[in-house]
């Protein structure tokens, strides 16, 4: 009886005394496991008699009992406190500063074209498309330019060789649109154009947004009447506008529309064009099978970086193509 109460108190010392989960599984093992001491203890019964048996044997089992139940609490109190050890020395400190993310953003071109396409559908233009690749016809046969038409030197054509080339403007659209339905049209065509062309002004691959409004008494004080209402509108504030005569062989008579603006180099402010304009030639409207005297029609073509430049103050066109982060997060 002595030695299994000094069993019992030995065992439950040395669980209260193991500090690691560890040292507390040795210790279940040597008392509770296959060949531990309680358990040698509770096969030893089977040579005992029956009286002796069941009063020693109800006393191994409560020390089994005992045994069992210490090392749960024991287990659970460390696994608590390697828990809080663990929390302690994890702790996020909310105080420290953040890392500073970067949101991207759209380009200020993209921004200037989503811009301009917003106000004129609210006028109630449509959006229409057509392909960068075109051909002679499309840019600029059916656009009344005769072959060998001085205005096509103007273009900067990059030709492909094979009769196909990369569009120089959007008005190819404009014959697109008219050739698939009948009048009226009211769509403008956003997109890139390619001219061999660079400068402080100029690149090589820009965006235009063509416009083509084509009905009944379509007259050119309808043109300058929408032309200002989108300045208006896009730049929201007030800039030195001047419509000025021009030639396309697509129109007649024609315009183009420039706006006052500071170049950046110290230098007197001049004039920059923003786009060029119309009333559309009874020819082209003859060539898409519009009755010229029936209908009559305006149409334009805006410069999306020349927009975005004054909208945004930028001085050198080029700058909206070099992919500098710092250039362009600003927009951001
Ligand atoms: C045209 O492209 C005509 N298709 C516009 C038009 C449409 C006239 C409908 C009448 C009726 P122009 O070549 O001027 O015209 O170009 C139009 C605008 O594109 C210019 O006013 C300018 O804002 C812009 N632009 C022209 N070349 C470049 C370039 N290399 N880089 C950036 N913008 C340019
Ligand atoms: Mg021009």
């Amino acid at each position: 009886m002595n030695a299994v109460t000094e069993l019992q108190t030995r065992a439950l010392e040395q669980v209260a005394a193991a500090d690691d989960l560890q040292q507390l599984d040795e210790l279940r093992v040597r008392y509770l496991g296959k060949k531990g001491e309680v358990t040698a203890q509770l096969k030893s019964l089977g040579s005992m008699d029956p009286e002796q048996r069941k009063s020693y044997g109800q006393q191994v089992n409560a020390v089994r009992d005992a045994l069992n139940q210490a090392i749960n609490q024991r287990r659970k109190a460390l696994e608590a406190a390697a828990l809080e050890q663990k929390l302690l020395s994890e702790r996020v400190d909310v105080t420290l500063p953040g890392r500073g993310e970067h949101r991207g953003g759209l380009h200020p071109v993209t921004m200037a074209m989503e811009r301009a396409v917003g106000i004129f559908t609210r006028l109630g233009f449509e959006v229409a498309t057509g392909p960068e690749v075109e051909d002679d016809h499309y840019n600029f046969e059916s656009l009344n330019f005769p072959p060998h038409h001085p205005a096509r030197a103007m273009h900067d054509t990059f030709y492909f060789g094979d009769g196909r080339l990369l569009r120089t403007h959007t008005s190819p659209v404009q014959i697109r649109v008219m050739e698939k339905s009948d009048p009226p049209y009211r769509i403008i065509a956003p997109g890139k154009v390619f001219r061999s062309d660079s400068d402080q002004t100029h690149t090589p691959m820009f965006h235009q947004v063509e416009g083509l409004l084509v009905g009944r008494n379509v007259s050119m004080a309808d043109l300058k009447g929408v032309l200002h209402t989108f300045v208006n509108a896009f730049f929201e504030r007030s800039l030195e506008v001047r419509f000025r005569p021009s030639y396309f062989p697509f129109t007649e008579p024609s315009a183009e529309v420039d706006i006052g603006w500071e170049k950046g180099d110290g230098s007197e402010p001049g004039w920059l064009e923003i786009l060029g304009c119309g009333m559309v030639h009874p020819n082209v409207l003859h060539a898409c099978g519009v009755d010229p005297e029936e209908f009559t029609g305006y149409a334009f073509g805006m410069g999306v970086e020349r927009l975005a430049m004054l909208r945004y103050g930028v001085t050198d066109l080029r700058q909206f193509f070099e992919n500098d982060l710092e250039f362009l997060r600003q927009f951001h």
